[in-house]
């Protein structure tokens, strides 16, 4: 199917005036001949490259095929940055610039004589703030994920980026490991390029973007560095200049039914919880009804078949040989599990077209089958009560079972730095049956809302042996992260919310199985210690972009966007400026 309209492009370059005359007279001095101007579909390669991302830092090397592919299709290439929000580097948190880094695609799509775009993606917050720009401008798009490292080696087995991190500082804080033992798994742990090689953040949105329909098959788990990932990016840049022609923009793909896809999906690959967020606030960017409560319905008790670390074994290298994401998607398939296969994708076929006869190798145990997942329950637990009215959320998967249903004693910490200060120390009143309570971490407590919401226990209760105890507080988790952990109470305490009444001693309930988390006062204590409540201290920021961050950012369970980005915009061509 082809499409004569007009290009976008050609109300740029189409014209013989004056206008016309500039826009192709400075592109020509980077030695483009004339009649590339002409009739071509102008593709963007929206690049997020930057040796500050480490996960990225690759993605010269895959624009560079992109543009292969987008040449051969007949399509002229141009490849401009974005503000790449690595997670490993930026302070406070990458997320604090994913609203940024959405606004800055957004307006470079909008602005530029661009008539469709690749978006290259990788590390955590890079996938969705190139989709929720895109998505605002409602142009064709394809995303290309950068794919995650080789497998990490330490002491002779196989480690997962992260989640190594998490467990030998445990045990070094536990006095069970020695401090050069915890360092020497530094640099076997990163040994290639690409993203984390866990089911983290990182590979969860790589898996929803493909289960959304966003790119092709088998995006998601192309080992960064494996040669089929070249060639997945040439086959995408060929993709997009058809797209162009067949007017297939994001919002053919990024319907309802695409987002409830992509949640039960994530209850099959065990993903992370920071996928809440980020669908929440693309489905928010193309004009897409997404609550809380449709994780429950579409996700909840669905069972986990990918057994990845953190909640299982292995990492996204096996997953690839195993068969990828088009085989969890088959497997769901062929159980009348998922809910919309005829959504359309980017390669214009349906999600069960593309994954109906989708290859799955090997012995079942990566991809596990539907009567022995790795968790009957996964999913996403929302839960709420009067400690979280509008919501929070718990990753089943990555939970101690015995202590989804707890009733504890409320140990609290006011903010990250009290958490710091006192959780090591010996007389602090904590036993594993209490429940680690952190406030002022959300949107606006800690803006960008830290992925501190793990905390690690107290080292007289790793002493004994134990790894998990029940803990709440507003902040997110790292995908990478595990435990019995409550995350994204909303509203967040710095906005007010319940959580900042929470004592030393109160008695808190958590019930997976209901979706309840109680604080145990009766309701006037609750509404008076409510009344006394001061916002924090250094809340509102002095200037500059932090300050539009906390006066705009939404709470988690809006997505935490900007109240002023949601929704589509679209893409008509702004005046000219000469
Ligand atoms: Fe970039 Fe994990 S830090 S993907």
């Amino acid at each position: 199917m082809t499409d004569k309209r007009p290009l976008r492009s050609a109300q740029w370059f189409g014209t013989t005036d004056k206008n016309g005359f500039m826009y192709r007279s400075w592109m020509k001095n980077q030695g483009i001949p004339d009649h590339e101007f002409h009739g071509k579909p102008i593709i963007g390669i929206c690049n997020t490259w930057s040796e500050l991302t480490p996960c990225n830092a690759h993605f010269r090397k895959i624009a560079e095929h992109v543009k292969k592919g987008v040449l051969e299709a007949g399509g002229f290439p141009v490849e401009f940055p974005v503000f790449s929000s690595g997670e490993s580097n930026l302070r406070p948190t990458a997320m604090l610039t994913r609203n940024l880094a959405s606004m800055d695609v957004e307006e470079s799509i909008r602005g530029n004589p661009v008539d469709a775009v690749v978006l290259l993606t990788g590390c955590d917050k890079t996938t969705p703030a190139l989709l929720m720009g895109a998505a605002s401008c409602d142009v064709p798009a394809i995303v290309v994920t950068g794919g995650p490292m080789l497998n990490g080696k330490h002491n002779g087995r196989d480690i997962g980026a992260g989640t190594i991190v998490w467990q030998m500082h445990e045990a070094y804080k536990g006095g069970l490991i020695s401090l050069d033992e915890f360092l020497s798994a530094e640099a076997g742990m990163s040994r290639s390029a690409g993203t984390c090689n866990t089911m983290g953040t990182a590979s969860t949105m790589a898996c929803m973007a493909e289960a959304l329909g966003t790119s092709l098959p088998h995006n998601a788990a192309i080992p960064a560095v494996d040669a089929r990932r070249y060639v997945l990016a040439h086959l995408s840049g060929m993709r997009i200049v058809e797209m162009v022609r067949e007017d297939l923009r994001l919002s053919r793909v990024l319907t309802r039914q695409a987002f409830e896809n992509a949640i039960r999906v994530n209850a099959a690959i065990g993903g992370s919880t920071n996928a809440v967020i980020h669908l929440k606030a693309i489905a928010g960017r193309i004009g897409v009804e997404l609550e809380l409560d449709d994780w429950t319905r579409i996700g909840r008790g669905m069972p986990t078949l990918v057994d990845l670390q953190p909640s299982g074994r292995f990492l996204m290298e096996e997953f690839y040989y195993a068969g990828g994401l088009p085989a969890v998607i088959r497997r769901l398939g062929e159980h009348d599990l998922l809910p919309h296969p005829d959504a359309l994708t980017v390669n214009g076929r349906s999600l069960w077209e593309n994954c109906a006869q989708a290859p799955i190798y090997g012995t079942d145990e990566v991809i596990r089958t539907l009567d022995n997942p790795l968790r009957a329950d996964g999913g996403i637990c929302v839960l709420r009560g009067n400690l979280a009215p509008a919501g929070a959320v718990l990753k089943p998967s990555a939970a101690t079972p015995a202590l989804m249903t707890h009733r504890g004693r409320a140990v609290v910490f006011e903010d990250f730095d009290d958490y710091k200060a006192r959780i090591a120390d010996p007389e602090l009143d904590v036993d594993e049956t209490c429940v680690l309570v952190m406030k002022n971490c959300g949107p606006k407590g800690y803006p960008g809302m830290a992925e501190v919401g793990n905390m690690g226990l107290p080292p007289k209760v790793l002493a004994k042996g134990i790894t998990d105890m029940v803990r709440i507080s507003d902040a997110r988790m790292s995908g990478t992260a595990y435990g019995t952990v409550v995350l994204h109470v909303a509203p967040e305490a710095a906005a007010g919310g319940p959580l900042a009444a929470v004592r030393n001693g109160d008695m808190i309930e958590l019930d997976c199985n209901a979706g309840r988390l109680h604080l145990d006062i009766d309701d006037e204590e609750l509404a008076r210690r409510l009344a006394d409540w001061q916002p924090p201290h250094g809340l509102r920021w002095d200037g500059g972009y932090r300050r539009l961050y906390v006066d705009h950012v939404l709470q988690a369970d809006q997505g935490c966007d900007f109240d002023f980005l949601v929704g589509c915009r679209g893409a008509d061509v702004p005046r000219h400026s000469h």
